[in-house]
């Protein structure tokens, strides 16, 4: 397919495999080797650029990201990052004077991440570089550099405006256009943020054919308000609902901070962590507790379902062939959330076992309560046994100790290399105990280790 987008502000016209990667494309195609491989699967960060789209900058990994997924976007790798008469960017200069880097293999990607946090005006730098893995340096002068650059001004050559895409009958631009080409050719693989199925291709070298590009749809973008609650399309990314529950359900925008890294939560979508079935997907276990009605359409014909009933086993959804996520409505309610994610590493790790409750109480009583958890079973999954064991029964420690043994009777687990099966029990059991403390307001923060 032929896409059009600009690269260090140089207009490129390009047919394209609709699987090439940008980082093999720029090292192999172009000799821009100062975007390095290192994982080959988002997990270092060695490959970050900076790719502006729709007006807003994204720090990437190239590594997973399909070309035609630029189409109409610019993209700035570190060749391109200093001004056009060679003065380096801020954070460049930042990183020589306080001597933050040594080997350098890591390097181009903390600028790119830099120079994109930079050019946001972000100032949560452990967070926006926590998806560049350095072996080194310590991440200290690196982070020093980017706090040293931030009130500097941003170079004009970042700010040049996208080119118009070229478009292809394989991005659809509306939902309908999505719906016609998916049912009329429902053996295609769709691509949304592509950090699933970008590993699918580096990692599992598989041919993928046909496929159709969700990125262009822009109605699949929008987030509405309904009498039902907030609808939020399946092409929003994991970064933009992080401040979407940031006032409604702070836990969950939380739980979303710890999800993989910025660069990751700049492509992985909604839709597509719902879509992809995944037994430890961060977003379901949250969606189930809030209740929340999965969109789904084929065609002209649309349903509803409660989100926990599309889990049916492991590797199994109640999905039919060329029917896709159209949306997620979460009902509107008061915020009883909270969502603990347990993984091996802090940061850019997947869950171990993630929990989101949601318990209401009335006069000390509970009166109603949705439990789900990730990492418990094949599928994201109601803890229904604990959800019963907690009903009608007084608020207080006594009946968290009596649901805890519920667990048993909702989850058998699997041992593997993220945690054993009686580990997952009991951190289950636990996080129940934490919900609790966490409503009486006696919630420990895990940031901080103290005697
Ligand atoms: C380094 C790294 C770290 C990660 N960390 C986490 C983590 O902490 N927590 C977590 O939950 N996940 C994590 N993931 C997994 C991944 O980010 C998520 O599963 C992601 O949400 C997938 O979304 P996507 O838009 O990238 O989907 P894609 O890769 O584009 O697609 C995934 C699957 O969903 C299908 N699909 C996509 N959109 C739709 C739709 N609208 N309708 C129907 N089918 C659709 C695709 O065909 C494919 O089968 C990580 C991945 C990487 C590479
Ligand atoms: S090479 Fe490691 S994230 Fe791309
Ligand atoms: S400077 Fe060597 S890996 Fe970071």
């Amino acid at each position: 397919m032929k896409i059009r987008f600009l690269l260090n502000g140089e207009t490129v016209e390009q047919d394209v495999a609709p699987t090439a990667t940008l980082l093999d494309w720029l090292r192999e195609t172009r000799g821009l080797t100062g975007t390095k491989e290192g994982c080959n699967e988002g997990d270092c960060g060695a490959c970050t650029v900076m790719v502006r789209q729709g007006g807003v900058a994204r720090s990437m990994n190239a590594c997973i990201l399909f070309l035609p997924q630029l189409d109409g976007a610019s993209v700035t790798t570190v060749e391109g990052v200093a001004g056009d008469d060679g003065t380096l960017h801020p954070v460049q200069q930042a990183m020589v004077d306080l001597h933050g880097s040594q080997c350098g293999f890591c390097t181009p990607g903390f600028i790119m991440s830099m120079a994109t946090a930079h050019l946001n005006g972000a100032r949560d730098f452990d967070d926006q570089l926590a998806g560049n893995l350095c072996r080194c340096t310590g991440y200290a002068p690196i982070i020093r550099a980017a706090e040293a650059a931030a009130d500097q001004p941003v170079p004009d050559t970042l700010r040049r405006d996208p080119p118009a895409p070229l478009g292809d009958a394989m991005m659809p631009e509306t939902a309908d256009a999505l719906a016609a080409l998916y049912a009329a050719q429902p053996d295609a693989t769709l691509v949304a943020g592509a950090t699933d199925v970008g590993l699918w291709v580096t990692k599992g070298l598989r041919d993928l054919d046909p496929v159709i590009f969700l990125g262009r749809c822009a109605d699949l973008q929008t987030v509405t308000q309904t009498d039902a609650g907030l609808r939020i399309g399946a092409m929003v990314d994991m970064t933009r609902l992080r401040s979407l529950m940031q006032g409604r359900h702070p836990s969950y925008a939380e739980m979303i901070r710890r999800y993989a890294s910025q660069q990751v939560r700049n492509a992985a979508t909604l839709g597509g962590n719902i879509a992809n079935g995944s037994p430890i997907g961060d977003n379901p276990p949250a969606l189930i507790a809030l209740g929340a009605m999965l969109h789904l359409r084929r065609g002209d014909t649309r349903r509803d379902l409660p989100i926990e009933d599309f889990f049916v086993d492991y590797g199994k959804q109640d999905r039919a062939p060329g029917e896709f996520v159209e949306a997620v409505t979460i009902p509107d309610q008061p915020d009883h959330l909270r969502c603990y994610k347990l993984s091996k590493r802090f940061d850019q790790d997947i869950s171990a076992v993630c929990g989101a409750f949601c318990v209401t109480v009335t006069d000390g009583v509970v009166t109603a309560a949705r439990i789900a958890f990730g990492g418990m079973a094949g599928i994201p999954k109601r803890a229904k046994a604990v959800e019963t064991a907690l009903i009608g029964q007084p608020w207080n420690i006594d009946t968290i100790a009596t649901a805890q043994t519920a667990f048993d009777a909702d989850f058998a687990p699997l041992s593997d290399m993220r945690a054993s099966a009686s580990y997952r029990l009991e951190t289950a059991r636990a996080m129940l105990a934490r919900y609790f403390d966490d409503l009486a307001g006696n919630a420990q923060s895990v940031l901080e280790v103290q005697p």
